[in-house]
């Protein structure tokens, strides 16, 4: 899938690694260098069960990436770390909802991992941006080089993440490097409270509801790139090598993307795939931030320096989507969504565990019902037997001692 090859051995540490990118990075990275050497890190968000079930290995919970100390007790574990994939960060949708703690986490957090890696000589690091990096001013079409000035808590916090990435790697030549990225679309972990988040989400309702409620205007267009492109784009920029004839003119914000298009004809190419399936739209507060992004990025910078190019188009997307997640339907494994597109803080527990399925839970009612009246009816029955039993034994009791009454006066007779 990856298109460069595997040139020596590394030992990776991926934060974020339970989320929307992270999940999918860890399996690819995990087959590439062997389980045992890609590290994923998380704070609270457990990694879904296919990590395990595809490629188990060293995976740590309770890691806060603002934190150094929580970082140097990783690498106490894992000495040879050489890489980082710096995924954790508060997305667009859910910054918006706690801007201070979109900053805290975004800034510090890169910081730290930044500040981590140039103490401990990890040199390669690399740092997703993101189109929210954009802003109303930025052309419709956002070339690679364009006035940068975001809305939102997420965009700011993504410029300065680009330049922090820069001025590490300028000021203390360290190999650090990242891609805007435009919508990720996958159909793995779902996706972790962003603006993009619908063109998920309305593959899991076109096929459990066949209807769906669009928070995003049906012809707002966004940018967007289905989840192996963005993982190769992400392992191939990380990998690749300079050379005197091929310098990169950047560092952490090359814009790559596959396609772009609006709610309206997303969910046209799904009826081709389940003609009843009915979109309505009720946009909120993500609207605006969709509206202050461009409808699509040039990525020709990225294609020329170190040969990106997607694979998917925008309708092998979509069949793939459309049959990767009918074939998990039918393997029985229930795929739950949050309606409100809104992240809690065990998402993966809300949205992958059958457990909340409202089918199961009514399953689990009517079991616990049945079982609390079996219960009660055996009881009674329980009762009844031992009060016949005591009745029993009484009457045996009366009879026996009505018996030997009987022959005590018999005997007195004769
Ligand atoms: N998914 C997209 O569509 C998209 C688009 C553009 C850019 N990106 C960028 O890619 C990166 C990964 O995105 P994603 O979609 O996988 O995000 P996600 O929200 O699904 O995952 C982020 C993970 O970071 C963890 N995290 C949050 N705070 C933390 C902390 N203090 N310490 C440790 N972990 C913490 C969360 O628990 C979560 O598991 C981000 O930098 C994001 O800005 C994503």
């Amino acid at each position: 899938m990856v298109s460069s090859s595997k040139s020596k051995e590394r030992t990776i540490l991926i934060t974020g690694a339970a989320g929307q990118i992270g999940i999918e990075l860890i399996i690819q990275l995990r087959k590439r260098y062997g389980n045992k050497n890609v590290i994923g890190i998380g704070r609270t968000t457990p990694p879904l069960a296919v990590l395990n079930q595809q490629c188990p290995g060293p995976f740590y919970l309770g890691v806060d990436v603002r934190k150094m100390n929580d970082l140097e007790g990783i690498l106490k574990k894992h000495k040879d770390i050489d890489t980082i994939y710096h995924l954790a960060a508060i997305l667009s949708g859910e910054g918006e909802k706690n801007p201070l703690q979109c900053w805290d986490v975004n800034m510090n957090g890169t910081l730290t991992v930044l500040e981590f890696a140039k103490k401990n000589g990890i040199s390669r690091v690399f740092i997703p941006s993101s189109i929210g990096a954009f802003g109303s001013d930025a052309p419709r079409q956002a070339p690679q080089d364009c006035a940068m000035h975001p809305s939102t808590m997420y965009g700011v916090t993504k410029v300065a993440g680009e330049l922090l990435g820069d001025y590490y790697a300028k000021k203390y030549g360290m190999r650090v490097r990242g891609v805007r990225l435009p919508g990720v679309i996958s159909s793995e972990a779902m996706p972790g409270g962003g603006t993009t988040d619908y063109a998920v989400e309305i593959f899991y309702e076109a096929l459990k509801n066949g209807k769906y409620e669009c928070y995003i205007d049906a012809d707002t267009a966004m940018p967007m790139v289905y989840m192996p492109d963005a993982i190769k784009a992400m392992i191939d920029l990380c990998e690749f090598e300079e050379t005197e004839n091929k310098k990169l003119t950047h560092y952490c914000d090359f814009n790559v993307t596959a396609f772009s298009f609006t709610p309206r004809q997303l969910a046209q190419k799904i009826q081709l795939f389940i003609p009843d399936f009915q979109i309505t739209y009720k946009p909120d507060f993500r609207q605006k931030i969709a509206e202050s992004w461009p409808d699509n990025m040039l990525d020709t910078v990225a294609r020329q320096e170190w040969e990106w190019k997607p694979s998917f188009t925008f309708e092998a997307m979509v069949q793939d989507m459309i049959e990767k997640l009918r074939d998990r339907k039918k393997k029985q494994e229930v795929i739950i969504l949050n309606r409100k597109g809104q992240k809690k803080n065990h998402k993966h527990q809300n949205y992958d565990s059958s457990f909340f399925d409202p089918f199961v839970i009514g399953f689990y009612f009517f079991a616990s019902f049945f079982l609390v009246s079996y219960k009660v009816k055996l009881y009674f029955f329980t009762m009844r037997i031992q009060a016949q039993q005591l009745l029993f034994r009484q009457t045996t009791f009366h009879f026996n001692i009505s018996l030997v009454q009987h022959y005590i006066h018999e005997s007195q007779r004769d």
